[in-house]
């Protein structure tokens, strides 16, 4: 590949871009509920409550479903044809994510914590081993090569490496190198370049056994809608990658608690270290899981939308990609991700238009979260780790090659009063 080409290469992908990778927010578990004016009282994270332990170690398990696009005409692509891409999947891991180093602040009303999330892959529930190979868009080249199209000399390593070892814009990798990483041998070529580089990459690389980062929670005891709302994050009450003070505010929970006693005409906001924003879900519908009814909240088509309050997620600003995209490059070391929901769910329609194989529909593509407003479980069912297939929770997932965003979650109901 010449120098040149590298470049178009790099231009023409943007319809390539939006299909990269995405990630996954397990916005699920049902949250308990009790119309009680004493549970207000009661539900605070506090050292010996039933809420402080599950909202420390989540009793029931959660999965993590990975799907992935496995791109079938690769040469029509480099050639100016739209990608063609058949969804695989899925890779389950069942993901533990206890709070570690808990610490209770300012007599009681906040707690510090970190949450460090493991995954151990079930292949029981998965589609095949983790050594299956996928073939997918080439995402270090492709960061690369959009981090130093500018630099004639560096671009120019690139083009003879990739020529050398005739690697092109995608590459065939196994499940678990695409998520857990794998020595890239563009990187090591530029490691020599910048020594700072780091040549192994992975959609989750990194990930597993770590977490992101310390947070802040107000525990409820100054008020029960304050139960596990975020104050800070590594330090700071806000973000700073967008371009507006809104785009950049840490609003809500993490996604795993909520207050109790929701209501339907409340607006639930939540924080993702990894979608690397906050989004909020309004009420849709009454839901039921496992026969227990609830509440199903989902974040409206608004919040990726196109619109003047999200103009601060536009980078540079003024440069919208358009509705349903969120381009993350800002908080991802610059590497060119963009993510959806899945298939482009609630996306533009050029979105979809532009690879042969989305089919977004809701049932399966929503970001939904089940809540059990009013608790009326007797209290030998309250607890109930039995397996449970649901598509609850997920979000944001996406891409070009992981289509995530179908965790499989089980959802708790806690009912410690009823
Ligand atoms: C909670 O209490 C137990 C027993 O008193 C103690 O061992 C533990 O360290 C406490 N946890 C926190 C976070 O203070
Ligand atoms: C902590 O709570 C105690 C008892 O409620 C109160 O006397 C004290 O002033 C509080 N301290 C702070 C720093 O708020
Ligand atoms: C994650 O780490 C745990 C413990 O360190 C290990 O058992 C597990 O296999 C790892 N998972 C993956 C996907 O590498
Ligand atoms: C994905 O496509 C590659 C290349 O055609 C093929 O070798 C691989 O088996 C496919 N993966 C799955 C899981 O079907
Ligand atoms: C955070 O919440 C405030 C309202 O409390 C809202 O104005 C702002 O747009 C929200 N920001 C995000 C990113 O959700
Ligand atoms: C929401 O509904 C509850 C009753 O269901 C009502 O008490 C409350 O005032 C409403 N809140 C808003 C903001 O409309
Ligand atoms: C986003 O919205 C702005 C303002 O309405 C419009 O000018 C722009 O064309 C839209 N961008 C896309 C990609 O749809």
């Amino acid at each position: 590949m010449s120098v040149k080409s590298c470049c178009i290469y790099s231009t023409g992908v943007i319809s390539i871009l939006t299909l990269i990778a995405g990630i996954v927010l397990v916005l699920s578990q049902v949250f308990q509920n009790i119309v009680n004016a004493k549970i207000k009282k009661e539900i605070v994270l506090r050292n010996g409550t039933h809420a402080f332990d599950v909202w420390e170690n989540p009793p029931p398990p959660v999965y993590m479903q990975f799907y992935f696009f496995n791109v079938t005409n690769p040469a029509e692509v480099l050639k100016g044809e739209r990608p063609a891409v058949l969804e695989v999947g899925p890779y389950t891991y069942r993901e533990f994510r206890p709070m570690e180093r808990v610490n209770f602040l300012e007599n009681g009303t906040k707690v510090s914590a970190v949450n460090t999330k493991t995954y151990v892959f079930q292949s029981d529930m998965s589609k095949g081993p983790e050594s299956d190979l996928i073939r997918t868009v080439n995402i270090p080249a492709m960061t690369v090569m959009e981090k130093f199209k500018d630099t004639s000399f560096i671009a120019n390593i690139i083009s003879s490496y990739m020529k050398s070892v005739n690697e092109d814009l995608f590459t065939t990798q196994t499940v678990g190198e695409l998520l857990w990483g794998y020595k890239d041998g563009l990187l090591k070529a530029l490691k020599v370049v910048d020594p700072t580089l780091d040549d192994v990459f992975g959609l989750f690389y990194k990930q597993n056994a770590t977490d992101d980062g310390e947070y802040v929670f107000l525990t409820g005891q100054q008020s029960y809608k304050d139960f596990a709302v975020i104050d800070q994050w590594k330090g700071q009450n806000s973000l700073n990658w967008w371009t507006t003070d809104e785009c950049n505010m840490i609003n809500g929970t993490n996604g795993a608690s909520f207050h109790p006693i929701i209501t339907k005409n409340e607006t639930l906001y939540m924080f993702s270290s990894d979608l690397c924003r906050s989004i909020y879900a309004i009420y849709e519908e009454e839901s039921s899981v496992m026969g227990v009814p609830g509440y199903r909240f989902s974040p409206p088509s608004k919040v990726f939308a196109n619109t003047t309050e999200n103009a601060g997620f536009c980078s540079p600003p003024g440069n919208c990609l358009g509705s349903g995209v969120l381009q993350v490059s800002a908080c991802k070391q610059d590497a060119p991700i963009v993510m959806s929901s899945p298939h482009f769910y609630q996306a533009d329609e050029k979105f979809v238009k532009d690879i042969f194989g989305m089919k977004p529909n809701k049932e399966q593509h929503e970001t939904i979260i089940d809540i059990n407003p009013v608790c009326k479980l007797n209290r030998n069912i309250n607890l109930m780790p039995a397996p449970y297939h649901n598509p609850t929770a997920t979000m944001g997932h996406s891409v070009h090659n992981v289509d995530i965003g179908k965790p499989l979650t089980h959802t708790s109901v806690i009912c410690p009063y009823s």
